[in-house]
């Protein structure tokens, strides 16, 4: 497969990047498995995924310290992406500090692509912006990018660049979650989508009924269903896709996808049993929950204190609604009594989602993505 250039720029990147999630905190970590992700990705880029994400959010700062010892003495071989995290009071010099932090931690001179992580609607993105465009001048990052912007967020934020671009977007898409699609298609030539969750976060498919077609093209091409989706996702977004793949088995399974190209009828099989989009419910039939450590909020006030300092905050997120962002719905079970229990891959995200939505538009259904238990 084909690499993916980066619209009006000279580089062309891996189709499918390695995601360095959930690998622990400094304080909070199994060396074991640390080890083995590191193994996992050095494997990865060997074979050809040489696209590396990470986050100064993820593990607050521990994810990239690792990838920068994974990346030991392969760094030149690897387009190295990470993010900054814009606070209300972030400013020119504090986004400087943020890159220069996290290449510390990456134990790297120069990064290959830094993306605001969240849009915030209550940060001043003019001096944001310019931190970015500063540490490109000074040859610290050579591309910039956003992560969960739509298209009116980018139309924004690029306004507000002298010479750079925005050059990519990072936003959930996958079989069940589509709708950046849509949104994206004025932007279509100028900025790279890159899909995360592209497996849906490990469930793969939107349905059984997917699954089975999946399964079926898999056995046709002597594919696994996680390459088809891969191959599915890529070709669908005309995109690159970053995938959490912590074993050496789901990276070959990643690597393999590369050399798999689907026809046109493949892709419209899938297609097919594709979710139109999310349905609208009420948000007095959803139950939340949280985490060993954290409780979810119970209420509106809860939400608005925002203890647990989840970042973005529902606040935040509230904010952007209210701005007419692309809403972002939310992954929920039905249970036996008819009412509805939000998903617990990363149940803190539904939290603040649903909360955002209440807060922006009281009153109104919200919408999700009824997953088959
Ligand atoms: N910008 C953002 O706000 C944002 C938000 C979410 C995610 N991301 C990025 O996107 C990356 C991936 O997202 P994600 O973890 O949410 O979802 P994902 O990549 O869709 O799914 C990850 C799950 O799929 C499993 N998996 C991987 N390869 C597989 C295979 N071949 N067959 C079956 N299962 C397989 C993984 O298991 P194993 O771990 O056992 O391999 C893991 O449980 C993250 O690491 C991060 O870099 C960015």
């Amino acid at each position: 497969m084909d690499l993916r250039k980066l619209p009006g720029t000279g580089t062309a990147i891996s189709p499918i990047g390695q995601g360095a999630t959930r690998l622990g905190t400094r304080d909070r970590h199994d060396r074991g498995t640390v080890d083995a992700r590191i193994a996992a990705l050095r494997h990865g880029i060997a074979r050809g995924l040489t696209y590396v994400d990470t986050a100064p959010l993820y593990g607050g700062g521990f994810s990239e310290e690792i990838v920068g010892e994974a990346l030991t003495g392969i760094r030149q071989r690897c387009f190295l992406a990470t993010k900054v995290y814009l606070d209300d009071d972030s400013d020119r010099a504090s986004v400087r500090r943020s890159i220069r932090d996290s290449m510390r931690r990456l134990a790297t001179d120069y990064l290959d692509l830094v993306q605001i992580h969240w849009p915030n609607p209550f940060a001043r993105q003019e001096e944001a912006l310019a931190g970015l465009e500063d540490a490109v001048v000074d040859g610290e990052v050579r591309h910039i990018g956003v992560s969960n912007y739509c298209a009116r967020e980018i139309h924004e934020a690029q306004g507000y660049l002298a010479e750079s671009r925005i050059a990519t977007n990072q936003y959930e898409f996958n079989l069940l979650n589509r709708g950046i699609l849509e949104d994206h298609r004025s932007l279509a030539q100028d900025v790279l989508l890159i899909a995360y969750s592209p497996l849906n976060q490990g469930r793969l498919t939107a349905s059984s009924k997917q699954a089975a077609v999946v399964r079926e093209i898999a056995l046709e091409r002597g594919a696994t269903p996680a390459q088809i989706i891969l191959s599915a996702v890529l070709a669908d977004g005309q995109c690159v896709a970053v995938v959490r793949a912590s074993s050496i088995g789901h990276i070959d399974d990643a690597a393999g996808a590369l050399e798999l190209l689907l026809s046109p009828g493949e892709l419209d099989r899938i297609r097919a049993e594709s979710p139109a989009g999310p349905v609208f419910i009420s948000p007095d039939e959803i139950d939340l929950v949280g985490t060993a450590q954290m409780p979810p909020y119970r209420s509106l006030e809860d939400a608005q204190a925002n203890s647990h300092l989840l970042v973005p905050s529902p606040a935040t997120l509230a904010e952007r609604l209210r701005k007419d962002a692309l809403p972002m719905p939310l992954r929920v079970h039905r249970k036996a009594d008819g009412r509805y229990i939000v998903d617990t891959y990363d149940p803190m995200d539904q939290v603040k989602k649903f909360w955002a939505w209440v807060m922006a538009r009281p009153s109104e259904p919200i919408p999700v993505y009824v997953l088959e238990s």
